[in-house]
């Protein structure tokens, strides 16, 4: 199994990155830590707990990091995801209350309190909470197995023409994280697109006849509302879940080596995530970024988690 610290703003497509982690029995969540992103923190760390007690998994410790980005005022993606920030669905009652350390504290602690190279971060909002992480203890950096984040696009962006939203939101964040020399797999938008959701998928959900199963597919049909009337898509792009599903099957994404640096200057592309895809571009040696995915796969691996919730 692959340990993992969950660093998430819910925000309906995290929701289900959270869900397909429990539900997989190739995943072990150690810490769910959220950061301030879709909605305010308090808001989103709500939505976590909420999940875990749908799915049964409120022994699952939740922490709440950082309620605003390093450098910037929060914009939070009220026209997707609502004023909950799952607007459409609504969950059980938690019965737990998050934990009161930090975040930041409960992911240095937990790296680097089990054996190196065995905890993988697996940030699904801005970067706040594992920049923050990693400037007080550098030696995260050696010491986790890996870092795969949703973030960032090489092909044009979502909120700006030229940036994603968990990037634009923190960039002073990214670009910390994006710096270190850890190996790090950007998941973007070129290979999250390619994960939406459709009807089928929303009847599948329905079809399971589980609590989780009618959650999620309210979830969708709110989710895919949204995106059609604010981006004109088909349906919705499941970004977050993508890359818990490349640690349930490792090779799911298309991925190449290469650098990326974090725009922050830009008048009209601050936030942007610049990955030298050039052939001759150097590597360095650690950042690989996903530009495709095995949908047929995708859509298997999230149904067989659903379905064991
Ligand atoms: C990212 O932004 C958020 O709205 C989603 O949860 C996802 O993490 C997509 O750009
Ligand atoms: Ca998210």
């Amino acid at each position: 199994t692959t340990d993992i610290i969950l660093d998430c703003d819910p925000g309906h497509d995290d929701v289900v990155a959270l869900l397909l982690a429990l539900g997989s029995p190739r995943i072990r969540v150690l810490a769910v830590t959220t950061v301030a992103g879709n909605q305010t923190l308090e808001k989103v760390t709500a939505n976590a707990l909420g999940t875990l007690a749908l799915a049964g998994a409120e022994d699952v410790a939740v922490h709440a990091g950082c309620d605003r980005p390093l450098a910037r005022e929060l914009r939070v993606a009220a026209d997707i995801h609502g004023e909950s920030g799952i607007d459409g669905v609504t969950l059980p009652a938690p019965t737990r209350e998050p934990r009161e350390e930090h975040a930041v504290d409960r992911i240095i602690a937990e790296v680097m309190d089990r054996p190196a190279g065995t905890v993988t971060l697996v940030p699904t909002g801005p970067l706040t909470n594992i920049a923050a992480a990693v400037r007080r203890e550098p030696r995260l950096v050696e010491r986790v197995r890996e870092v795969v984040l949703m973030g960032g696009a090489c092909r044009g962006g979502n909120v700006t023409p030229a940036a994603e939203f968990n990037i634009h939101v923190d960039p002073e964040a990214a670009d910390v994280v994006f710096r270190q020399d850890w190996p790090l797999t950007m998941v973007g938008l070129d290979a999250t697109h390619q994960a939406i959701a459709d009807e089928q998928v929303v009847a599948a959900c329905g079809g399971l006849g589980t609590a989780v199963g009618s959650a999620m597919a309210d979830l969708l049909g709110a989710f895919r509302r949204n995106y059609r009337d604010v981006q004109g898509l088909v349906g919705a792009p499941l970004h977050d879940a993508c890359t818990i599903a490349e640690l349930i099957e490792p090779g799911l994404l298309q991925t190449v080596a290469a650098p990326v640096a974090v725009e922050l200057q830009g008048e009209h592309t601050t936030g942007m995530t610049v990955a030298d895809l050039r052939p001759q571009a150097p590597s360095d040696g650690t950042t690989r970024v996903a530009l495709g995915l095995d949908r047929d796969r995708f859509w298997t691996i999230l149904l067989d988690a659903l379905a064991r919730l």
